[in-house]
């Protein structure tokens, strides 16, 4: 199959670093990492089976690719960008693996070609450039994204559990990109604000506001007409925070290299939805605005 990895950040290098196993891939990234990945190919820590270095394709113009797969994994903020280069080329479908709530949206309304939602709760992180490290094991989750199935989900599923990746196909997106942000809700603000990693989330004094913050998410879910119950949502953040225990959140490694957050999809967007169906969510608010304060004394606004 022919891949593009749009945004080949962590994630991204990793999940395109085991397809690039078997398939044709290519990594659209930035400068040094695609620049590396070019001279001297793409070094997978952490992984147990198969070769630890790959050759994909690496270049940083995301315009004029052809693939049968597009995997975007910029961050939130950058989805429209990627869509508009990915709209330049002959793409046949794409699969969104990204933090946060609105991504298959963006996709799908400057894209022609079908849009597949996904999450993603490996834990990973690029060392230096040409060197991505899996750091928590976790699972794929991909499937139509306004529900139901696919031939075309199922195909994906198949090739990449078949690349080594914990992958289930699902019948219920909607449902799971709530789950998922309800996990990002309670994880990601809390560790990069306190410069901790996910396990700090199950510990005193951290738990009580990461689970109040993921608690709300469920109850802003289900306003949405989404069934998550609390119980539900609070046992998937604490699974996701047990297996990437010593995994440095995203947010928490945006904050570390004093970058822009994908706060405004996750707690910002909780915050949102809430505000139209008349819900306080008084942690989530908290927490966007810390984080947002930080960005703003940093000038990443
Ligand atoms: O944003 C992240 O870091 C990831 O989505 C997750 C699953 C919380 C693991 O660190």
């Amino acid at each position: 199959m022919k891949i593009v990895v749009f945004g080949a950040g962590s994630l991204g290098s990793l999940v395109g670093g085991l397809l690039a196993r078997d398939h044709d891939v290519t990594l659209v990234a930035r400068e040094a990492h695609a620049r590396t990945v070019r001279e001297s190919g793409l070094r997978l820590e952490g992984v147990v089976d198969g070769p630890s270095r790959v050759s994909p394709a690496a270049t940083t113009d995301g315009t004029g690719l052809e693939a049968d797969l597009a995997v975007v994994t910029v961050k939130s903020f950058d989805t429209a960008a990627a869509a508009d280069a990915l709209a330049t080329g002959s793409i046949e479908a794409v699969l969104s693996l990204q933090n946060g709530m609105g991504n298959e949206a963006t996709l799908a309304t400057r894209i022609e070609a079908p849009v597949l939602a996904g999450t993603a709760t490996y834990g990973a992180i690029l060392q230096e450039p040409g060197v991505v490290e899996c750091t928590g094991s976790g699972e794929i989750v991909l499937g139509p994204r306004d529900g139901g199935s696919s031939a075309r989900a199922e195909r994906v599923g198949e090739t990449f559990a078949a690349a080594g990746l914990e992958t289930t196909v699902a019948d219920d997106m909607p449902r799971r990109l709530w789950e998922k942000l309800a996990v990002n809700a309670g994880i990601n603000p809390i560790t990069a604000l306190t410069a901790t990693e996910n396990g700090a989330v199950l510990e005193e004094p951290a738990t009580d506001l990461a689970r109040e913050a993921t608690r709300e998410t469920a109850r802003v879910a289900r306003a949405c007409d989404v069934s998550l119950s609390n119980r539900e949502a609070l046992a998937a953040m604490e699974t996701v925070a047990k297996a990437t225990a010593a995994n440095t959140s995203s947010m928490a490694q945006d904050l570390a290299a004093q970058r822009r957050t994908e706060i405004d999809a996750i707690n910002g967007y909780v915050v949102e939805r809430a505000v139209e169906n008349g819900l306080e969510v008084p942690t989530n608010r908290t927490l966007t605005a810390l984080i947002r304060t930080w960005e703003q004394g940093r000038g990443r606004r």
